[in-house]
């Protein structure tokens, strides 16, 4: 299978999205715009991933709308214009006719002619599917084309009676991933995990956090995975317990664990993943104890994702590991079941044990559904990420304990039966883990 999604899968998501749409309704996408850093200078451009899911389209500046029913066309794009002056400074560009052609255009814009052509597509439809409150600016111009339809009432123009928001129904969409999607989101996983692989076998005592990190890029990005789904958390010791710790900025020590969550993204999709292993190469007494039970952990919240079952039954499945853990190891004591009820353990387990994946690293869709948690259902796509954190000066255990921040997070596909481990080529097991390192130093 190729790994792009096909202009045949865009025009289905189109078309299904539009079959959900009310009759004589407009919905409008817009895409990102590039922030500037300083001066004429921009942060790295990421498209917004609504407008890419529907298009495909990687380029700032641009706006889809769909217009079902409409005869004379149902997918029409603004965009940038050609401009040669342009280009030469700062790269190439579609342009309209290069939407139509290849982007399944009906029309296609520029995007300096939209003040002149929204306002008219949009009069006389009655409902506008939009996701208010993301981009304020993109917010303010479709008021403002608004208000220039009410301006002409009196000339016999409808303005549009409801504002709809779009999320709902486009983020249930995203939820549920192709195989095309699939495919994309396997090899993102791959990438990582080679990546995970390498920071095991290179890492040695004395070496930097952020040097770890450069051998994540580097493999991400020798794969064709050119940039990170998110900045790099890579804590070593203490550092591992600051959940999102992106300084990277410390020396990694000799005895302390090194927490590394890191994932690349290909083609837009995330992969996210966390392993936590000893700098040295060797668990020490207490980091392997409290590890195992982070890896039971885990494995009791994969026993709860299969299709029927609901979104919190594995974290609530990995969070009563997780107790029983910290009771046997005396870092809680008292009743299992009262410990869990008072949320005891949110002092060393202070998240969830995952989130949906997919075009963002947190990604869109409903986690409860008409009040009640969400089932799971094939090809759903979430993480599964249990920790432990001991803070360095929590002085209620023992000083052995303190200081130690473990997470162990992979990537899975809820399937027919169960679910599908897409990055289980990293080591995880203690034994494993200390193989794969050890091999590296012989
Ligand atoms: N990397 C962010 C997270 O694991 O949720
Ligand atoms: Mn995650
Ligand atoms: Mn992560």
């Amino acid at each position: 299978m190729s790994l792009m999604i096909s202009q045949t899968e865009y025009s289905r998501r189109r078309r299904e999205l539009m079959r959900q749409l009310a009759p004589n309704s407009i919905a409008i996408v817009a895409a990102a715009h590039e922030t500037i850093r300083n001066r004429d200078t921009h942060y790295l451009f990421r498209q917004d991933s609504d407008f890419f899911y529907l298009s495909g389209f990687a380029e700032p500046d641009a706006v889809l709308l769909m217009l079902p029913g409409r005869e004379q066309g149902e997918v029409i794009f603004f965009c940038r214009d050609r401009d040669p002056s342009k280009e030469m400074w700062d790269g190439r560009r579609v342009g309209p006719e290069g939407l139509t052609r290849h982007y399944g255009a009906e029309d296609a814009f520029p995007i300096d002619d939209i003040d002149d052509i929204l306002p008219g597509l949009m009069e006389g439809r009655d409902r506008v599917y939009y996701s208010l409150g993301r981009n304020p600016s993109f917010d303010n111009r479709l008021m403002s084309w608004l208000n220039s339809i009410r301006g002409k009432a009196n000339a016999g123009a409808e303005p549009p009676e409801e504002f709809v928001d779009l999320d709902h129904l486009l983020h249930d969409m995203r939820l549920y991933k192709s195989d095309a999607e699939l495919a994309i989101m396997q090899r993102a996983a791959d990438i990582s995990t080679a990546a995970h692989c390498r920071a095991m076998q290179v890492c040695r005592p004395g070496m930097m956090e952020y040097q770890l990190d450069a051998e994540i890029q580097h493999t991400f990005a020798m794969a064709g995975a050119r940039h990170p789904a998110y900045p790099s958390i890579v804590g070593g010791g203490a550092n591992g317990c600051i959940l999102h710790y992106i300084e990277n900025s410390e020396p990694l020590l000799e005895g302390d664990l090194v927490l590394i969550d890191a994932g690349c993204e290909l083609g837009n999709y995330a992969s996210d993943i966390t392993r936590t292993f000893p700098v040295n190469g060797r668990f020490s007494k207490e980091q392997a104890a409290l590890y195992q039970v982070v890896l039971d952990a885990q494995q009791a919240a994969f026993n709860e994702i299969a299709p029927g079952k609901d979104w919190n039954a594995s974290h609530l499945a990995a969070v009563r590991v997780l107790c029983q853990g910290l009771l046997d190891h005396g870092l809680l004591r008292g009743d299992l079941e009262a410990l869990l009820e008072q949320g005891a353990y949110s002092e060393f387990y202070m998240h969830r044990t995952g989130h949906w994946l997919g075009l963002d690293v947190h990604d869109v869709g409903d986690y409860r559904v008409g009040g009640e948690w969400r089932e799971l259902e094939p090809g759903m796509v979430m993480t599964v990420e249990p920790g432990l954190y001991v803070a360095p000066d929590n002085l209620n255990v023992e000083a052995k304990w303190r200081g130690i921040g473990i997470r162990i997070e992979d990537d899975v596909v809820v399937t027919e039966s169960g679910c599908r481990v897409l990055t289980s080529g990293v080591p995880k097991t203690i034994g494993e883990i200390e193989a794969l390192m050890a091999e590296a130093r012989e």
